[in-house]
């Protein structure tokens, strides 16, 4: 979906060729001498349109308006409380007209972060996924011109960040929604290597003789079970200076999780499909870092496998030697997400980072705790903590700060290695980042337990592409404020 920023008054809108114009008013209807502004009073009058945020008027042939279909909606603020409401009605009143250009203005302008939530908010209910269908419906919507008077240049850098981050989650979507088998972690390193062909970004995928080699035991015991070659795909984005320390992104890349040997319960498996959730992350944000060509460097890692059960898979009660040297005593082959990362954790070291955040469908405790609303954030490094909360609180995709005590690493102590693989369940989503934490002592590190948030199941089954938009929204902040365009720099850096 293309999206694009249009400087015209309302009447300008009038006479603009879309399938559909949306008028959005803020939190009073003026009425002035315009075809639409007569109408609009007149619902209101007649009790049949009210202004409150959700509530839309449609109207179909207005005289003196080119677009046939215009929808009326409002939004009494410019937050994504209001917006969000403002989106689902005008979506339901459209979506079976088969809209290929919509074109949205608001009477009382955009401020940029109301371009990038209505834009994102758009897409979202636009999309499709189409792959494993034999004659799938396409999304019918192809662009959306949101439209205001007195565009500025920081309104225009917002659009280019809104189409920027639909682009990457809309990647991460298609991937984790992807089945197993369409979603192997070799077609996986195909799509890195693909991103690979960017201006600015190279991709190395190492396979499983190279994991041995850098003795990953970790990684490889999770993958002992599984017929697809398991991939440790490295991605970099070089857009900074060549001297300047990478942050690095580690995304769980599970492409199925059938629990191992400790195998999951049949109801619902289906779901584990989304493992590779954080991996999908990860390239979505590349495919942003692409479009965007922010000023720094980043490095993404993801360690690719699937997790099966089979007679050299590894049981309960296998003790592993990771990467960094330490041992693990494998008490659940299902809690494998951790193995994974841990040993793509120890490989960050050699990119001496910045910061080291990792992104894992890691545990359903998660989803206990925080529901589908906030991923769970643990950090080792105060402002990297804070940086990422802000981050989410400024898109929208949103986190929430969680403890890191010593005392719940106590269940992770066994007799028979340096560390458990598993605690009891209490506190299970924080467990798992007390033993990841373990791994990530040489650098300021984050970790996002996105189990909850990464997907949705009922009805609107499916991937969310988050936390694509935080991360994106992140690393736009990690920019350094150098080189004589100090212009853009600070639009960027206000948005
Ligand atoms: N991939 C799962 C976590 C998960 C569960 C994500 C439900 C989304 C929805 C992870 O590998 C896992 O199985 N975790 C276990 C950990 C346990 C064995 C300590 C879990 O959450 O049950
Ligand atoms: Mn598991
Ligand atoms: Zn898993």
């Amino acid at each position: 979906m293309n999206v694009q920023l249009l400087d015209r008054s309302l009447d300008k809108c009038f006479s603009e060729n879309a399938d559909a114009l949306v008028v959005m008013y803020g939190l009073e209807f003026k009425p002035s001498k315009d075809p639409l502004s007569l109408l609009v009073q007149d619902a209101i009058r007649k009790g049949d349109f009210d202004v409150k945020p959700g509530k839309v008027l449609q109207l179909y042939g207005v005289p003196g308006i080119k677009a046939r279909r215009v929808v009326v909606c409002s939004a009494m603020t410019l937050h994504r409380s209001d917006l969000a409401p403002a989106v689902s009605g005008v979506w339901s009143a459209l979506r079976e007209a088969k809209v290929q250009h919509m074109l949205w203005h608001a009477v009382d302008g955009w401020d940029e972060t109301a371009l990038y939530t209505v834009a994102t908010l758009v897409a979202e209910q636009s999309y499709v996924y189409t792959t494993t269908l034999s004659s799938p419906k396409a999304r019918s919507l192809q662009s959306l011109s949101l439209s205001m008077q007195g565009a500025n240049p920081s309104h225009k850098e917002a659009v280019a960040r809104a189409q920027a981050c639909i682009a990457g989650i809309e990647l991460a979507k298609e991937w984790a929604n992807r089945p197993s088998n369409y979603a192997t972690p070799t077609l996986l390193a195909g799509v890195a290597q693909k991103l690979g062909k960017h201006k600015n970004i190279q991709c190395e995928v190492l396979g499983p003789k190279e994991v041995a080699k850098l003795k990953m035991g970790a990684f490889l015991s999770v993958a002992k079970g599984a017929v697809e070659p398991l991939r440790f795909i490295v991605l970099r984005y070089n857009g900074g200076p060549a001297k300047q320390a990478p942050v690095v992104l580690i995304g769980k890349g599970i492409t199925f999780d059938t629990g191992g040997i400790s195998l999951k319960p049949g109801a619902e498996m289906d779901e584990m499909k989304y493992d590779m959730g954080g991996a999908a992350s990860v390239l979505g944000t590349f495919e942003a870092l692409a479009r965007l060509q922010p000023r720094l460097n980043v490095v993404g890692l993801i360690p690719a496998t699937e997790n099966m059960p089979d007679g050299q898979a590894t049981k309960p009660g296998d003790v592993v030697t990771s990467m960094s040297g330490q041992t693990i005593e494998i008490l659940n082959t299902d809690a494998e997400g951790r193995l994974v990362l841990c040993d793509a954790m120890t490989y960050a070291e050699r990119f001496k980072p910045r910061a080291v955040v990792d992104i894992a469908t890691l545990t359903g405790a998660c989803v206990i705790a925080l529901g589908h609303v906030r991923s769970g954030l643990y950090a080792n490094d105060e402002p990297l903590g804070k940086a990422l909360l802000d981050a989410g609180e400024s898109c929208g995709d949103l986190c929430w700060r969680m403890p890191l005590d010593e005392a719940y690493a106590e269940g992770l102590k066994t007799k028979f290695a340096d560390v458990a693989n598993v605690a009891g369940r209490p506190g299970g989503s924080i467990t798992a980042a007390k033993f990841l934490q373990r791994f990530g002592r040489e650098y300021a590190w984050a970790h996002l337990d996105i189990a909850g948030t990464a997907w949705r199941s009922g009805a609107a089954k499916g991937a969310t592409g988050r936390p694509v938009g935080l991360l994106v929204h992140y690393l736009l902040q990690q920019q350094l404020p150098d080189l004589p365009t100090p212009r853009k720099r600070s639009s960027r850096s206000r948005a």
